[in-house]
């Protein structure tokens, strides 16, 4: 892919994934006037983040906003384990079971939106999640064929096939289906403050689009499992 999708996969990423935090660090290290004194208070920073910005096209001011879980995972220091244990839960209990049953869709087109970095900047016309990409070999690597991807999360490659799924359909795929469900719709159940987007629960992709990026991974015809 060219520099030009790159720099598309990274505009997503910071904008939909990261937002709030990457906001709060770029404005923390910016050298602003009393950045760095500890006098600055919650509500004076507030105030400025919400000075700094405006709404632009679709990119709107409500993502400075941090949820639970977001301001919990940006203080830059790991959450405790209690603190961590109840962000996965409450991540766990967003995470619905496809509404047609169906959590395998085509491979095909999950490759095609496993390639795509498009969505969620300030110029695109729409937020709907089917305007948007998954944006997938920004973090990690997935099939063999495409050759520059990132490192930022594990390597996917034979991800169905290392974990045995020869059949998605059969009871025995059944804990993995559902937790590779889970992860793409809400990264955060199984890992706090994970830097992984969490597509379902963040409206970036619908269930479709996560039906068919399971397929990508799971489905033993897919190039990721030859
Ligand atoms: C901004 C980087 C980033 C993007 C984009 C991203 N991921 Fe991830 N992903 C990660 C990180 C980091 C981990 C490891 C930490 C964790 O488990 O959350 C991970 C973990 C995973 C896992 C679990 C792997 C395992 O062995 O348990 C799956 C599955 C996965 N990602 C699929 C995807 C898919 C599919 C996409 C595209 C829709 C995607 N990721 C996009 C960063 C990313």
């Amino acid at each position: 892919m060219n520099v030009n999708a790159n720099a598309k996969k990274t505009s997503l990423i910071v904008l939909a994934g990261l937002g709030a935090a990457a906001l709060v660090a770029g404005c923390a290290s910016s050298g602003a006037p009393g950045a760095s004194d500890a006098s600055v208070t919650d509500a004076q920073f507030k105030a400025m983040m919400q000075a700094s910005f405006r709404d632009e096209g679709i990119a709107k001011v409500d993502r400075i906003q941090q949820d639970a879980g977001q301001a919990a995972c940006s203080t830059g220091a790991a959450p405790d384990e209690a603190t961590a244990k109840r962000i996965e839960a409450e991540s766990l209990a967003t995470v619905k079971p496809p509404s047609d049953g169906k959590y395998l869709g085509d491979w095909k087109e999950g490759e095609k939106l496993a390639q795509n970095g498009r969505g969620m900047t300030w110029t695109d016309k729409s937020a709907a999640s089917s305007a948007n990409g998954g944006n997938c070999y920004n973090c990690h690597q997935i099939s063999k064929a495409e050759i520059s991807f990132g490192t930022i999360g594990p390597s996917l490659y034979n991800y169905g096939k290392l974990r045995g799924v020869t059949d998605p359909s059969s009871a025995a795929a059944k804990p993995m289906v559902e937790y590779t469900w889970g992860k793409l719709n809400n990264a955060w159940a199984y890992n706090a403050c994970s830097n992984m987007p969490r597509f379902g629960h963040k409206g970036l992709l619908d269930e479709k689009q996560m039906q068919h990026l399971m397929a990508l991974l799971l489905d033993p015809k897919s190039a990721v499992n030859q």
